[in-house]
């Protein structure tokens, strides 16, 4: 590789890779997507990767991947399995698997909450509870208090948009309301079908107003939680930000814009102020007015990594340093994650050169995982795994990415 061709990335600059709780962990029974799972209404996560019982053996991957950070979430409803009761045996686990971070040189950081809500929480009204930025902001707390001689780096919660408009709007995930435009105004057969099976007129979306508002509270009341256990911690949100763009044609513009604001600036706009740093999560794009096809991922999603760039710039507004906390494909084959990688860090680099202050990056996913909605059939992970041995094996691609970590640079 030619030296001098090299884009150098700042010194102290993390790279590492994600996982989330639920999707990597197994064993879990006490939340709402466990529930889900055994009415049918989402597919079974069982066991998963067993990662709760195989960390050290992960890590020992990222740690030859040359990984120096690693994000992971903590399982709420392992922590709070009863409103308001702790359980000491579910932290110390935790102070483990960062204990075992730390020897192995990589820096924990942690997702407090990642979709997954404990059963009591949930069953209870969850989000839509006048008082769960409270409840929220308690659990926050007590994480942080146990584990604050381990992690300084902590993000309150993970895609909020995403959670509420897959539980209160698109109806695909727990508590599976649903709202669209259609269905209350019963046009399509679809639509009266979905009407009488979870929406009341326009009650979801209500309750899809009021849920985003109370996550943006939640985060608000936890960042103050969290300083007040730990004044020198990191305190983030990660963000999921779709990019829509547009042609020149200004009504598409104008769609674009009021999109981005509608997706993005809107519930930054309420949380900002309470960010030390801001995670972005980046995987869609949609272009008004394009005419151009794209060859898709194994979701489905436009191949265009090249909008990191567009997306890290739309948060660079908000003056906070910022890292990757998501960005990656799904693609069993393995041959178009390597190309994906380079390119979307080509981005990242270029961004880095027009003045946002990025820190670091995390790839999704360490590991082949739990697909939410979707099962263990979509392969995000630098590592396959065999759900019946339960086998890693690294893939070709993880090694492009080891590339880049090392040298601290993309070519
Ligand atoms: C979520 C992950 C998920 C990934 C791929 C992100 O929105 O944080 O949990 O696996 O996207 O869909």
């Amino acid at each position: 590789m030619q030296q001098d061709s090299l884009k150098k990335f700042p010194k102290d600059f993390f790279w590492g890779a994600g996982t989330s709780s639920y999707q990597v962990e197994g064993g879990i029974e006490n939340n709402d997507w466990a529930k889900a799972g055994r009415e049918g209404r989402v597919p079974v996560c069982g066991i998963a990767c067993d990662h709760y019982h195989r960390y050290e053996e992960d890590f020992d991957i990222a740690k030859s991947l040359g990984q120096t950070a690693h994000r992971f979430s903590i399982e709420w409803a392992r922590i709070e399995p009863e409103d308001g009761k702790f359980d000491m045996e579910a932290i110390q686990h935790y102070q483990k698997v960062c204990k075992a971070l730390q020897k192995r040189g990589i820096r924990p950081d942690i997702t407090l909450w990642h979709f997954t809500l404990p059963l009591w929480f949930s069953e209870t009204g969850g989000f839509e509870r006048k008082d769960s930025p409270e409840i929220f902001s308690r659990y926050c707390a007590f994480v942080v208090e146990h584990l604050k001689e381990y992690c300084h780096h902590y993000a309150t919660m993970n895609e909020p948009i995403v959670f509420a408009s897959n539980g209160w709007n698109r109806g695909t995930w727990p508590p599976f309301k649903r709202f669209s435009l259609f269905d209350f105004l019963s046009i399509t057969n679809s639509g009266r079908q979905h009407k009488a099976r979870y929406a009341k007129g326009l009650k979801p979306f209500f309750l899809y107003l009021r849920v985003v508002k109370h996550l943006a509270q939640a985060h608000n009341l936890a960042y103050d939680a969290i300083k007040h256990v730990l004044r020198a911690s990191d305190v983030s949100i990660v963000k999921h930000v779709i990019l829509f763009r547009s042609n020149k044609n200004p009504i598409n513009i104008l769609i674009a814009q009021f999109i981005n604001w509608w997706w993005t600036y809107r519930f930054m706009n309420k949380v900002y102020k309470k960010c030390d740093s801001v995670g972005l999560n980046y995987y869609l794009q949609k272009k008004f007015g394009d005419r151009a096809t794209y060859i898709k991922t194994d979701m489905d999603w436009d191949i265009y990594p090249e909008g990191i760039y567009d997306c890290l710039m739309m948060l660079a507004r908000y003056n906070k340093p910022l890292f990757v906390s998501e960005a990656g494909i799904a693609d069993a084959k393995d041959d178009r994650r390597g190309t994906y990688i380079t390119t979307q860090v080509n981005a990242v680099w270029r961004a880095i050169q027009n003045g946002a202050d990025v820190r670091g990056h995390f790839y999704w996913s360490l590991l082949d995982n739990y697909e939410w909605a979707l099962g263990f059939e979509k392969r995000f992970g630098l590592v396959k795994i065999d759900y019946t041995t339960l086998e890693r094996k690294i893939r070709p691609s993880a090694y492009i990415y080891k590339t880049i970590c090392e040298q601290n640079a993309v070519q």
